[in-house]
């Protein structure tokens, strides 16, 4: 029987018996536990097979919800809240002392967001405490975008996916935390540098491990496809290299056609970023179920949401 179900009621249910429940975001998919239950903490850790010391993201229904969760809200923070919640930023903000450790990961602070999606935001609306999610993936694996890829990771392993249908950002949420009540970019997402820099001004770029012991999930290997995957700028060159493969293509406007091209996946044949970041995961799945001997990928523009594309295709290769 399928684990897919729209009945918000039994997700209520399901989470306040401190067990989980896949949810819908308008990034990915995210699997979800009361932030005060360790028993739903664990659970979310044993499922994805995550390790302790990757801190969780809270989510809340509204800005309120927030005096209980957190300590302090530097100005550009509230700045940011303003200008982007509901919706796809997460900011990391010094603890209330009553959100668990395993939460943070032991940490002084933790990461929040008010996702911006109708039926989670019933969800949370209906529950007496906020939910901590991480993308629904075992880790290391290509985050979900629809509740059909949380049930093919999950189906033996969690009672419920909340059916929120495909998410329509795609990528995560961009995270900013704050050293000195000053921003600092530790993750690229959905929201551009470009989009935030409009609202608070220049903002320091640390999205890559070996520069962010404050952010210990941004691990280099992540989002990845079990199929070996390249990324490059010249497709072509690449195919030509690889006369006697099986390649599958994943390209942003090109329909790419060669003897050992098995399958090309187009994010958007008009050119438009939003609408590849809203494709990119599950045309990755897709190439990874096709039994390939390898996928490339074309590297992206590098402004606006094709940096944050290629910030994951770049994961994926490793
Ligand atoms: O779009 C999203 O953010 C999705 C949906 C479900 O909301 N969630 C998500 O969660 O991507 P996850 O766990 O896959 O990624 C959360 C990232 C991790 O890299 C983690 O290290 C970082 O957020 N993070 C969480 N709390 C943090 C903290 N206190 N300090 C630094 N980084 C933190
Ligand atoms: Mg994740």
């Amino acid at each position: 029987m399928s684990i897919i179900s729209k009945n918000i009621d039994k997700a209520v249910h399901i989470l306040s018996n401190e067990d989980v429940v896949a949810i819908p975001t308008e990034t990915v998919y995210g699997l979800a536990g009361n932030i005060y239950s360790d028993q739903a903490i664990r659970k979310i850790f044993e499922v994805k097979q995550r390790p302790l010391f990757n801190p969780l993201i809270v989510h809340l229904h509204s800005v309120e919800q927030l005096q209980g969760i957190v300590s302090h809200i530097p100005e550009k923070a509230q700045r940011l809240a303003d200008a982007f919640w509901p919706g796809s930023l997460t900011l990391v903000l010094k603890k209330n002392l009553s959100i668990p450790d395993v939460i943070t990961a032991g940490k002084d602070t933790v990461g929040v967001r008010i996702p911006n999606h109708p039926v989670t935001l019933a969800l949370l609306k209906k529950l007496p405490f906020p939910l901590a999610a991480p993308s629904a993936n075992p880790f290391n694996r290509i985050s979900p975008t629809s509740a059909l890829h949380v049930e093919g990771y999950f189906k033996d392993t969690i009672q419920m996916v909340l059916d929120g249908g495909d998410c329509q950002n795609g990528l995560e949420s961009t995270i900013i935390g704050f050293e000195d009540d000053e921003p600092v970019l530790y993750r690229l997402g959905s929201i551009s540098v470009e989009e935030i820099e409009s609202v608070i001004g220049e903002i320091r770029v640390k999205n890559k491990e070996e520069n962010t012991p404050s952010a210990p999930g941004m691990l280099a290997k992540h989002y990845a496809p079990r199929t070996k995957t390249y990324l490059v700028e010249n497709v072509e060159g690449f195919i030509k290299e690889h006369p006697n493969k099986a390649i599958g293509v994943l390209s942003f406007t090109e329909a790419f056609s060669a003897a050992n091209i098995k399958y090309v996946e187009i994010l958007s044949s008009s050119g438009d970023l939003k609408v590849a970041a809203a494709n990119l995961y599950s045309s990755l799945h897709k190439l990874d179920h096709l039994d390939l001997d390898m996928i490339v990928a074309q590297k992206f523009p590098e402004f606006g949401l094709g940096n944050s594309i290629n910030d994951r295709l770049d994961r994926a290769t490793k």
